[in-house]
């Protein structure tokens, strides 16, 4: 079985910076053999999950061509359907780049979806040719949960995971 190793709760800096660099080991190896796009990500959500300490919700909004829609993900039930522009993962969508809130509650837009959140991350997930193909959410119930280093590393696992996506088929596809 693949093993999960939680990081303690306290870390900081290059212990930070170490720890993502294990977890995006065993994200990759996690993902290495597997076409399947749904399985890769509900994987992919339970890794981070039980791998960084302080978190309630972690997972996919996927694009459907139109709107975000929620995919697989660990943490009570959220939000179905986010428009582009809106809330945090509509905003991350829309200008490509990660957001690192704080406070959520000083986010003009912020979409609550589970009361417990405080700070957020969410990185856009865009594939090779330019396209978008959702974007990777990760709450916590503490404020300030997430700084520089934090962004790089999710950046670096959602690397992994959109190389997967690349290579990989939906479910069912001939
Ligand atoms: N808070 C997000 C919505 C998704 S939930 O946190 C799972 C937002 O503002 O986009």
């Amino acid at each position: 079985m693949f093993q999960v190793v939680a990081a303690p709760s306290n870390l900081s800096g290059s212990a930070k910076r170490e720890h993502y660099a294990e977890l995006v080991e065993q994200a990759r190896s996690l993902l290495a053999d597997e076409p399947d796009r749904i399985a890769n990500a509900a994987n992919f959500s339970a890794l981070v999950f039980h791998s960084l300490n302080d978190l309630n919700w972690s997972g996919f909004y996927l694009f459907d061509g139109s709107e975000l829609v929620v995919g697989p993900f660990q943490g009570k039930p959220a939000c179905v359907r986010i428009a582009l522009g809106k809330g945090v993962c509509g905003t991350a969508a829309q200008t490509r780049e990660t957001q690192v809130v704080r406070d959520v509650h000083a986010f003009p837009g912020h979409i609550a979806c589970d009361a417990a959140s405080q700070s957020e991350i969410v990185v856009p997930l865009i594939a090779d040719d330019g396209s978008l193909i959702g974007v990777w959410d990760v709450d916590s119930p503490l404020v300030a949960r997430f700084d520089d280093d934090d962004a790089k590393g999710m950046e670096a696992l959602c690397s992994v995971f959109v190389a997967a996506w690349s290579r990989g088929a939906d479910a069912g596809a001939a």
